[in-house]
């Protein structure tokens, strides 16, 4: 990947002045990869995931390393990175829904550990996608090997796309972004999502966890933004850093109106249906 490639999307994605200041680090990753990868490796195993299951989400991946670093649509493709368990639990519990009528999916999937921890939920169904083949293998290899009870690897497609291009299933979802986009990407991915609720209204959620480009959610008249738990009792998220706690969005049949629904938290824990 050419760093004049790489320039030219960055500008398309966070314009003239923030790819100004991003240049030194664009310039400067070669060199400085091994020392991020190491650092962020100590701070992220230190939630005992991976120890605790045989798996291997932790550490950065990094565009060289993770596959292309420009999509096919021509925009910066984010490098791997994964959050605590805690940080993924809490917003997952924000939901307090009936999982067994949901699938999964997590936009920009990544190594796989929010499905793997979304597995012990009990969703219908859980679809990872992500651009990066590396990645998808990763994510394939650690839901074999995860332990001590196995996951039910035939729930769980995975799957080497774009996700601008990704078709929603017609099932109720739980949509996971872990800040997986630039801005421009997540507004076709929210579009997409839309044309698929106008044509099939089910009730869908959005968990977006370190949500820099919330904005793009939040003024689309078919969600709704509803409390999570670390809003309410910040307390209980006092062990996640505040990049990681999730803006959660619901929309239900109907909310897409001039009136939409009322935000359908009513009860401790979120409570969606
Ligand atoms: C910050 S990581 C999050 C990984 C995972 N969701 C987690 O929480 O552990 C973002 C992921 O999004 C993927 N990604 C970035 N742009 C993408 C795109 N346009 N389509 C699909 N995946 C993409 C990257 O390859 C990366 O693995």
């Amino acid at each position: 990947m050419s760093l004049l490639k790489l320039l030219v999307a960055s500008v398309r994605d966070f314009g003239l002045a923030d790819t100004l200041d991003r240049l030194p680090a664009y310039a400067l990753a070669p060199f400085t990869r091994s020392r991020l990868r190491r650092r962020k490796l100590a701070q992220l195993s230190g939630d005992g995931f991976d120890e605790a299951h045989g798996t291997d989400t932790a550490a950065i991946l990094l565009g060289g390393e993770r596959g292309p670093s420009v999509s096919d649509g021509g925009h910066v493709v984010s490098r791997y990175e994964t959050s605590s368990e805690t940080a993924i639990r809490l917003a997952l519990d924000s939901l307090a829904v009936d999982h067994s009528r949901f699938t999964f999916v997590d936009m920009g999937c990544g190594k796989g550990k929010p499905l793997m921890v979304a597995a012990s939920y009990g969703f219908r169904r859980l679809v990872g996608v992500d651009l990066s083949p590396a990645c998808i293998e990763a994510a394939r290899r650690n839901i074999a090997r995860y332990g001590p009870e196995p996951i039910d690897a035939s729930r769980i497609e995975l799957r080497v796309e774009d996700a601008e291009a990704f078709e929603f299933p017609d099932d109720p979802l739980v949509v996971y972004l872990y800040n997986p986009f630039p801005q421009a990407v997540l507004e076709r991915v929210v579009a997409r999502l839309g044309e698929s609720l106008t044509r099939n209204p089910r009730e869908v959620a959005i968990v977006y966890v370190n949500p820099t480009a919330a904005v793009v959610v939040a003024r689309s008249a078919l969600f709704v933004r509803v409390p999570t738990i670390a809003d309410r009792l910040p307390l209980a998220a006092r062990d996640v850093p505040a990049y990681q706690r999730a803006a959660v969005f619901v929309h239900r049949p109907g909310a897409g109106s001039v009136h939409p629904s009322p935000p359908v938290v009513s009860q401790p824990g979120g409570r969606m249906a």
